[in-house]
């Protein structure tokens, strides 16, 4: 029998999920209902596949009664940041289980509740951290847990986001820190997860810098940048930070066209006012076994991916990934598109999209370790992802399902960054966030498998 499943947020991210239950895993999951507040974006999901055509839309004030008619077994939570932990805990009293994107949620008191909520109801929840399964990251963890560089002392990290998605995260909700807990938890959630994945580490200290220094209306004013129009100006020149909602069909469909409901602007100007997220971010940590993590996030690089160099105390990994080499402003060539140019070599940028993992051991020549490719989204990350969550959680010596535990750690360094940046001082992670939380006995708190009977 599939699994009874609601889904509640049916934006841009519910897609992934429900391309899945209408395909790969029809045969694993039944989607019973989708709650949104947006009827147009509930029916845009609805009719992207005739399996929905007899799904039932509500508003999320129907979620009780719908988990309670419809005997629903999990709760799918794709709403934005700030409202995760109300749905976590209204779905796991109301009697479902929860898979919950990330960020679990976004402050220290909003994470006690979700605790409180696993321990009185003894529901489970699942945190989906896609990155844990992309090819790449996982052969770094592999190169770490075979030990070939010995114990981890060690790990830099630092992530850039492009002048497009980066600039995208100051066009809608996430522009105000408020929704989202700013970058720090929205985006390096998943930084830090990988982290604490990678060493098996939990974050004991923190120390954090940073602040709005590119986006916003005061730093574009500041550069002497005339005002921007607040959506743009779309037809005729127009500045390459803005987003035309009409040239792509589904962002018209799922947002200009659902504006109507609720005025939600998905193409707010990333000049405007009212940016209160952060652009830049910096934080030592020290973790338990005395690993210490140097991070930095920055959201208006020309060019997308990551560098980590880990340290261990028989050598060193390091992982660079371009995922986007570029961003090429619409209606422009690349010139790093060989079709586009006469002469490439002349013409095309030094940095070519691409992923390298290097080992070197003490005293030993480096080498380049393979990465297999996989298909579809993080490089076939997301169907082992989605295979985790449907059929259930296959051995994995990696470990790659993750809790709520790891829900909880993975956003602790950006809920105890936040406190740093406010106070200018370090943060105990176990006073700011809850020692329960982040290191509670797992074998009384880790759940067994998501939807088993309570
Ligand atoms: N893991 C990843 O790689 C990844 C990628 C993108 C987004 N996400 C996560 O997915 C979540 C959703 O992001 P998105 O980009 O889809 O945002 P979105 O704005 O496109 O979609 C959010 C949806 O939630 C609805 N909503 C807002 N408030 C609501 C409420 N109170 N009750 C019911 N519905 C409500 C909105 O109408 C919208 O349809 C976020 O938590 C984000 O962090 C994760």
């Amino acid at each position: 029998m599939p699994t009874r499943y609601a889904l509640i947020g049916t934006g841009h991210r519910a897609q992934m999920y429900l391309d899945a239950i209408a395909g790969p895993h029809a045969a694993d999951a039944e989607l019973v209902a989708m709650l949104d507040t947006n009827p147009g974006r509930r029916e845009f999901h609805r009719d992207r596949h005739e399996a929905f055509a007899g799904v039932e839309l509500a508003g999320p004030e129907d979620l009780e009664r719908i988990i309670a008619e419809h005997r629903i077994q999990r709760v799918i939570v794709t709403t934005p940041d700030r409202t995760h932990a109300d749905f976590v805990v209204r779905a796991l009293e109301a009697g479902a289980d929860v898979v919950v994107e990330k960020p679990l949620t976004i402050d220290a008191p909003s994470a006690r509740r979700i605790e409180d909520a696993i321990a009185r109801t003894g529901g489970k929840v699942l945190v989906t951290f896609n990155y844990r399964y992309s090819p790449r990251n996982t052969a770094l963890k592999r190169i770490i847990t075979s030990g070939e560089i010995g114990e981890v002392v060690s790990v830099t990290f630092e992530w850039v986001l492009d002048t497009q998605h980066g600039a995208d995260y100051f066009r809608r909700w996430h522009r105000d820190k408020t929704n989202s807990g700013g970058l720090f938890v929205h985006k390096a959630s998943h930084h830090f997860d990988l982290v604490n994945w990678w060493t098996d580490a939990v974050p004991e200290r923190v120390y954090a810098r940073g602040g709005l220094r590119f986006y916003g209306q005061d730093n574009a004013a500041a550069r002497g940048q005339e005002p921007l129009p607040a959506r743009g100006t779309h037809d005729g020149p127009h500045d390459p930070f803005e987003l035309d909602l009409r040239e792509d069909e589904r962002l018209r469909a799922l947002y200009l066209d659902a504006e109507q409901h609720d005025g939600y602007q998905r193409d707010q100007s990333v000049f405007g006012p009212g940016i209160t997220t952060e652009d830049n971010l910096t934080a030592i940590v020290d973790y338990t076994g005395g690993v210490v993590l140097t991070y930095a996030l920055n959201a208006h690089s020309p060019w997308e991916g990551y560098r980590v160099a880990v340290n261990g105390t028989a050598g060193r990994a390091e992982l660079e990934v371009v995922e986007r080499a570029e961003v090429v402003p619409a209606g422009e060539e690349s010139v790093l598109d060989p079709s586009a140019v006469a002469d490439t070599t002349a013409a095309a940028g030094a940095r070519h999209r691409g992923e390298r993992l290097v080992v070197q051991k003490h005293f030993e020549a480096a080498r380049e370790v393979e990465i297999p490719a996989g298909e579809g989204g993080h490089g076939g990350g997301d169907a082992l992802l989605l295979s985790d969550i449907f059929e259930g959680v296959a051995e994995d010596p990696l470990g790659r399902t993750s809790d709520h535990i790891d829900g909880f750690r993975a956003i602790a360094v950006g809920i105890c960054g936040n406190v740093s940046l406010e106070t200018g001082q370090a943060v105990d992670v176990d006073d700011c966030l809850g020692v329960d939380l982040i290191r509670p006995q797992r074998s009384q708190a880790a759940p067994a498998a998501l939807g088993a009977a309570r």
